[in-house]
């Protein structure tokens, strides 16, 4: 998967539908992410933002429609190829998602443990990437240790430590109390050299529409 250049278009979806037993939660969604630019998928609880991105990241298929990202048609893959596309891309999840069992350290290691990556080298990356994100001193600890923040810390060094070309964050602005952890949020994502993209829920008392459909 090659780097975008500035101005590329990076994420791409053209009329996209999922279904479920329910019905469609997104039908006929179409929308360009270009490397550089912001956009904000704002919708409420349940509208299909985590959907968005788990379709963007190759995680979900979708029921139609085309979605390419960086360049690449994702909707067109096989279930190898999009193994593969999976395993370049960094996804930090709503909820975390870290293994319980095991410790910060195996948790930001699993990949590069994965990939066979030398053990002096994963112990540099781990460390750098854990300091990054001011989270070296649990580097022993295990997810329950750790407040909802202090795991997305973690989760954030995790989907960063082998520098995929893209990294999506799902809710970014969630489980990070006060404005000072917000501003450590937003410099941790305009410092990632690499293009990265985030969805997030408008707060409580700005939801005014009950529509359970999402909007660009
Ligand atoms: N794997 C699934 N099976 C059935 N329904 C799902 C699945 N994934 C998501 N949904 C439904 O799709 C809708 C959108 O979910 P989601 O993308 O998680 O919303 P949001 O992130 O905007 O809160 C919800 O109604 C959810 O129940
Ligand atoms: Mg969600």
């Amino acid at each position: 998967m090659k780097d975008p250049r500035p101005g590329e278009p990076l994420i791409v979806f053209k009329d996209v539908r999922v279904g479920f037993d329910e019905g469609n939660v997104l039908d006929g969604i179409s929308f360009q992410v270009s490397s550089g630019e912001t956009k904000v998928l704002l919708g409420e609880s349940g509208s299909g933002k985590t959907l968005i991105m788990k379709l963007a990241a190759g995680l979900m298929r979708a029921d139609s429609g085309q979605i390419m990202v960086t360049g690449q048609e994702i909707t067109g893959m096989t279930e190898n190829e999009l193994l593969d596309f999976r395993r370049r891309i960094g996804f930090v999840f709503q909820e975390s998602a870290l293994f319980d069992s095991l410790t910060v350290e195996e948790n930001v290691a699993f990949r590069l443990r994965e990939e066979n990556v030398a053990e002096e080298e994963i112990d540099k990356r781990v460390r750098e990437t854990l300091r990054f994100v001011e989270m070296e001193e649990a580097i022993e600890k295990y997810p329950a240790e750790l407040s909802g923040g202090m795991r997305r810390r973690v989760s954030m060094a995790r989907a960063l430590v082998d520098r995929p070309p893209i990294v999506f964050y799902d809710s970014p602005l969630r489980s990070f109390r006060g404005a000072c952890a917000a501003g450590f949020r937003w410099r941790a994502l305009s410092s990632i050299d690499r293009p990265s993209c985030s969805m997030t829920r408008p707060p409580r008392a700005s939801i005014r529409s009950r529509r359970k459909r999402s909007s660009l």
